[in-house]
Parts: C-alpha cells; structure tokens; sequence
C-alpha cells in the first residue's frame, strides 16, 4: 500500500510521522474516512466541508488548499489501485515539542492511507446485520469535532466485539441514544416513521446521514429528527446505523434483545440500496 506523508507518497508500511506530532501526543488531530466506489470517493464535498469545519472549530490551518488536497487524495486513489475501498485522512496540528499550548509556528501534518473493501463480503454481512451493545455516552462534550481523539469509542467498541456485537450505541444521561461508536442510529416504527436523534454538539452530523435524510424523505417515509431512549430503540420494527464504512447497515439485536424478527428489515435493506446507488 502507498501512503500520502506531509507531500511525499511512500510505502505505508515505511511512513512514519515525528514522535512530537500533536495528533501524537494530545489527539490534536482531525480525521475523515470517504468510501470509494468505482475509484471514486463517495460524497466528497460533505466530507470535505465537514473537514474545513473540524479544523476551524480546533483553530488549525489547512495545510493546502482543498482543491489540491483532492488531487493528492485522488492520487491515493490511484497510486494503491483501489477500485472499491477507503481513503483516510488525518490532518494533526504538527511537530513541536510537547506543550499544551499551540505551537507559535507549526505546520499541519497530513497523512492519508488507502484501503480496499469486499463489497460482496460487506453485501453478505447487510443481508443479516448486525448486533449492538448499549453503554453510556462518556464521551467530551464537542462530539461535532470528528478529532481522532476516540478513545471512549475504541473501548466500547471493544467490549461490543468481545459480547460478540459489531458495534455499540451510546446512551446519555437522560437514556436517549446519541450515536453509535463509529456511526449514527436511526430507529424504524411499525407504522414506518424514522427518527433519528438531531445535530447538536454531542453527536457527529454524517455525511452519510447527511445524505441519506434526503433519501429517506424521496421515499415518502416520514422522518423526525428528535430523540428517542435506548428502550424506544429496544421496542422498534427496524434499528439502522449510517457510516461511510458501513454505508446503511441493519441491527438485528441490541444486548440481548432482539429487533422486530431478528432479522434486517425492510426499510433498512432499500435505504442500504438507495444509498450505494447514490454514492456511485
Ligand atoms: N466514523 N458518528 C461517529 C462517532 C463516527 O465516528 C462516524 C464515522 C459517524 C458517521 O459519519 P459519516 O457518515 O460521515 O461516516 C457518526 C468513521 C467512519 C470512522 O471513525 O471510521
């Protein structure tokens, strides 16, 4: 594999960034993750100005032009051959010795790696789903930064694995559900109306949800955007997450219950096929 290092292209098992990166030693970093479809990376511009706005928030400079980082992301692309896959891009706010404060000069550093994807493999898993563990939401309160500061997701996400789930859905303190360790929730009535909980600071605004709101809204289903509790989500026909890696993927159980039959419903399984035809 080939990866993009601070303007230079290399082999990713060789790149390597300073041990003083601030994405390093503090998580003083952003990231983002497109799905490439057909050597094409799926919805470009919400994730880019998802991106120009992280950094804002965190008072770090673009390093270039995003223009130009679409020409080195596109290159990525191209140089690992990636026809179906992911791109990873982090944007850390650079080297300097470590100081809690912002360096006076630093310069941001980039790193973007490439990856392919099974889609046959990942249509496979859809057609059942997937489980979910809950677990409280001890999270920061700027979830709208997508920083690569995830440690709460990685140890819930962990302990979703180990019970045999895939992923894990976050519950805040008044039992409503904020968002999954790596994705967003949407819960399906019997009477077909979607809910899914609405942008604040507490939850990450998906570009895939971001996308598929309006594909949602083609379809005639009606979509509220408000919050529902985990025991809402329990009693529900149909559980989904979003995310540029899972694209739209159903949940068939959550702890130890079960989602309507068990089995990945209907509405999640046509906003999965909307979704793929959009992003190619
Ligand atoms: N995660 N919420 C959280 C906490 C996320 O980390 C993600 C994405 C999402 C969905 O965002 P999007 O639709 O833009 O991918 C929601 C990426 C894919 C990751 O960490 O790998």
């Amino acid at each position: 594999r080939i990866a993009y290092v601070n303007g230079v292209y290399e082999r990713a098992s060789e790149a390597a960034v300073s041990i003083e990166d601030r994405g390093y030693q503090f998580a003083d970093a952003v990231y983002e993750v497109w799905s490439v479809f057909d050597g094409r990376l799926a919805d470009l511009d919400g994730h880019m100005n998802r991106l120009e706005r992280s950094l804002r928030e965190l008072q770090i400079t673009m390093p270039m032009p995003s223009r130009s980082l679409l020409v080195v992301l596109n290159e990525v692309v191209r140089r690992n051959r990636i026809r179906e896959g992911m791109i990873y891009l982090q944007i850390s706010r650079g080297v300097a010795p470590r100081d809690h404060v912002f360096p006076a000069n630093a310069r941001a550093s980039v790193v973007i790696t490439a990856k392919p994807v099974d889609r046959d493999a990942a249509e496979k898993k859809a057609a059942v789903g997937i489980k979910a563990i809950s677990a409280p939401d001890i999270r920061w309160g700027r979830c709208d930064i997508k920083t690569v500061g995830l440690l709460p997701n990685v140890l819930a996400k962990q302990k979703a694995k180990e019970q045999g789930a895939g992923e894990v859905i976050f519950v805040d303190q008044d039992g409503c559900v904020t968002e999954g360790g790596s994705t967003n929730v949407y819960i399906v009535s019997a009477e077909g109306v979607i809910r899914t909980r609405s942008l604040s600071a507490n939850i990450l605004a998906g570009v895939t949800r971001l996308n598929v709101l309006p594909l949602i809204r083609e379809s005639g289903l009606e979509l509220r955007e408000e919050s529902f509790t985990l025991e809402e989500a329990k009693a529900s026909a149909e559980v989904f997450i979003t995310a540029a890696t899972s694209l739209v993927m159903p949940i068939v159980a959550i702890d130890d219950h079960v989602i309507g039959d068990g089995k990945p419903g209907p509405i999640a399984c046509a906003l999965r096929e909307a979704y793929i035809d959009h992003a190619r």
